[in-house]
């Protein structure tokens, strides 16, 4: 995780963090609190992602082309690394389709894992992952594997890629020395977060709340349909003082369950540009970017990967603390960035596939929070 102390230089004061955001806003009188008063557990961060895909090989190669490192390799298991200190950011086991299976959240202490269990009447078991810990595996209301696990081993840090001193203005930090940013795999440092659709969001959104401990950093809601709540979070974990990324999950309302992308930090925007070209060059799709997002500031630039599975390398994310209350704002496709290219289609997932027309279908019929104004909000937000 990417900590920094509420005393450190240039820091907000974090009651006035979102004044200077042009579109958020703070609660209205009754809106969801943004958390708990009592969650079982506050978790630390997320641990990895763990995914399956038919072939490993083909995995490994666009992982490494991506800037992951990896962490082990077997037959049936690959494990990805970021070069920070700490635990795999993914792991990918041998399956039959190429899927997203669960997160793993880190716990704070391994008590943690244990009072989790009690409470949801789960067994705790041993983890397999490099390293050791011992894990319980838990089920989100959306149907989501979500595991917590506390680690036995840390991975130790790998030299990563060091950022570019930049000139500005009067500040030369470069003299005498050429600008040459390698054209190469950009090289992850940690995973940041996952993005999940769900039909059930307020009922998901208690959960992690309640029993993970997590806090709310933004609310977005439907136009024109604030009274019915939010429909969308980015979500962070509670260290008190410390400050952590301003979303390690974020959830969203929608006809589909499951996972919409992962992100994962690298140093700077020359590595996201210069690890963009690299990948374009070896031609993979990018679904959209370069830009910078609103809601955790971030620099982003999102791709596929050889199944059509989102990620998303970033740099400079938003830190909060866990006194920065939750903004509020309509959510638009415009309102995902500051500056960038428009959202395109397949960011945005608006393509009419398939499984999408399944999905819409199903979620109209089913007992969820999905109905047709609401479908239809979600549409107009993909078009304003
Ligand atoms: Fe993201």
């Amino acid at each position: 995780m990417s900590e920094t102390h509420v005393d450190a230089v240039g820091v907000t004061d974090a009651r006035t963090a979102h004044q200077d955001l042009h579109s958020a806003q703070g609660a209205l009188r009754g809106e969801h609190p943004g958390r708990s008063r009592n969650p079982v557990v506050k978790v630390a961060d997320l641990a990895w992602l763990e995914f399956e895909k038919p072939d490993l090989d083909r995995a490994e190669v666009f992982a490494r082309d991506f800037g992951f490192g990896i962490a082990a390799r077997t037959e049936r298991e690959l494990w990805l690394r970021g070069t920070f200190a700490g635990s795999p950011c993914a792991v990918i086991r041998r399956g039959r389709t190429s899927r997203f299976i669960s997160p793993a959240f880190r716990a704070a202490e391994r008590a943690d894992v244990d009072r989790l269990a009690r409470a949801t009447g789960t067994a705790v078991r041993d983890a397999d992952v490099p390293g050791g810990g011992r894990v319980v595996d838990l089920l989100d209301p959306s149907g989501t594997p979500v595991r917590v696990v506390h680690c036995g081993e840390e991975l130790p840090a790998l030299p990563g890629q060091q950022p570019l001193p930049l000139n500005s203005g009067t500040d030369h930090r470069r003299v005498n020395a050429t600008q040459r940013p390698p054209r190469e795999p950009s090289r992850i440092q940690r995973l940041g977060h996952v993005v999940l659709e769900t039909r059930v969001f307020a009922r998901s959104l208690d959960w992690y709340l309640d029993t993970l401990g997590m806090i709310v950093s933004d609310f977005l809601f439907l136009d024109g349909q604030r009274d019915r709540g939010p429909t969308m979070a980015f979500i962070r974990c509670d260290q008190g003082s410390v400050a952590v990324d301003h979303h390690t999950l974020a959830m969203h309302l929608g006809p589909g369950t499951g996972y919409v992308h992962s992100a994962y930090q690298v140093t700077d925007l020359d590595s996201i540009a210069a690890g963009g070209e690299y990948l374009r060059e070896r031609g993979y799709k990018r679904s959209w970017g370069i830009g910078r997002h609103i809601q955790g500031s971030q620099l982003f630039d999102y791709w596929r990967d050889p199944d059509h599975l989102m990620l998303e390398h970033f740099a400079d994310g938003d830190l909060f603390s866990c006194d920065v209350e939750p903004g509020w704002a309509p959510m638009s496709s415009s309102g995902l960035a500051q500056w960038g290219p428009p959202a395109t289609r397949d960011f945005l997932g608006a393509g009419p596939s398939p499984q999408r027309v399944r999905d819409v279908v199903q979620a109209l019929r089913g007992d969820n929070e999905m109905d047709a104004s609401r479908l239809l909000g979600l549409l107009k937000a993909t078009n304003s």
